[in-house]
């Protein structure tokens, strides 16, 4: 029997092996607040690989020191990043993945010792107030990840996501409920749009492989962008050469979130058939089955798993067993 979710998927130049995404996962894991890649991502994320995932992306990795959630975060926000990175894609590569990355700023969501950045000085409820974002933090901002582009670029990656959910940067200049400024950055849908309009067309002036953005299509606060709202910005980003929509929710503000499985499945639905864009589907995405149905369907065209990969790594070899569709695994594993 043939398969939807092992089945092959061509963006661009890169034809990734299976619909099965893992989806980007801090760790929290470099060492001495340098965001280097440690012995820790190297195994984490080549077992993946090993485990038979089609693209591995990695966490979100701070275009910007002060846009590090935590010390710990992953950085490419130097030429000294570049070597580690390029490691990792190498280890990815050789147990036949391929290699994404996350790029994202914390916004007023870091939690350091320095000032935080936002769009507007509002702070996340009981976390530090954040400084307003000038003209010029912004312009840095959006240079800053024009470069991370290209250091991923440099390492070897294959696919790049710009973070623009959970209320992170991008995410809060998107939304009305952190962005309450009245320059060309806030004030209207359009307006608010404006740092990930420049943020795209600056990765693209040194990046032409596939591009995702992540959002999040639900902010679950009165008064915050309806699923409408996105779906005119994925046209937007539909328009930009975006290449896939990565449909998350929530982190704007706190919200009790009502989960179950697939809770965010209707979100990369409505934007793939509205907007007319690629989609990844995300959260509580567990079963083979459940995935081929979102597939088959055609509710979305990629799979990204979280959590589930945590726990099992090989999940895709039992997904294969599930489906009954024949795939390749490591020879070392042909026993099995
Ligand atoms: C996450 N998530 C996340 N999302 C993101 O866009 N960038 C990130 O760096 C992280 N970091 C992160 C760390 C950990 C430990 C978890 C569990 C989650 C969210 C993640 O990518 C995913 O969207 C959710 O976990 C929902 O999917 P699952 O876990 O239900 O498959």
């Amino acid at each position: 029997m043939s398969s939807k979710l092992f089945s092959p998927y061509t963006i661009k130049n890169i034809t990734l092996k299976n619909r099965i995404v893992m989806s980007p996962m801090c760790m929290y894991s470099s060492l001495h607040k340098d965001g280097k890649v440690t012995d820790w991502h190297i195994t984490h994320y080549a077992t993946r690989a090993v485990g038979g995932v089609g693209l591995i992306m990695l966490e979100a990795t701070a275009v910007a020191p002060e846009g590090r959630i935590s010390y710990e975060d992953l950085g490419i926000w130097s030429e000294e990043h570049i070597e580690g990175l390029s490691e990792l894609v190498r280890q990815i590569h050789a147990n036949d993945a391929k290699a994404a990355i996350q790029l994202g700023h914390a916004g007023r969501k870091a939690v350091l010792d320095e000032p935080a950045l936002s769009p507007s000085a509002i702070p996340f409820p009981e976390m530090k107030m954040p400084v307003e974002a000038t003209k010029e933090d912004i312009n840095n901002v959006i240079a800053s990840f024009r470069e991370g582009a290209r250091r991923a670029k440099e390492a070897g990656f294959d696919v790049i996501e710009i973070h623009g959910a959970h209320g992170y940067l991008i995410s809060e200049f998107l939304s009305p409920l952190v962005n309450h400024r009245e320059d060309e950055y806030g004030g209207t849908a359009e307006k608010r749009y404006r740092l990930l309009e420049e943020t795209i067309e600056a990765v693209k002036t040194v990046w032409t492989g596939p591009l995702f953005v992540r959002v999040s299509a639900n902010e679950y606060g009165d008064n915050g962008n309806s699923l409408k709202q996105f779906i005119d910005y994925s046209c937007k980003m539909k328009e930009q050469g975006v290449d896939l929509i990565d449909c998350s929710s929530g982190g704007v503000v706190p919200a009790n979130i009502e989960i179950f499985p697939g809770y965010q499945v209707n979100l990369a639905d409505q934007i793939r058939k509205q907007a007319g864009i690629a989609t990844g589907a995300v959260g509580l995405i567990t079963s083979a089955v459940q995935a081929e149905e979102i597939l088959g369907n055609e509710r979305a065209d990629l799979i990204f798993l979280g959590r589930e990969l945590l726990r099992n790594p090989y999940w895709a070899y039992s997904a294969a067993k599930e489906l009954r569709t024949e795939i390749e695994r490591p020879r070392q594993y042909f026993r099995s």
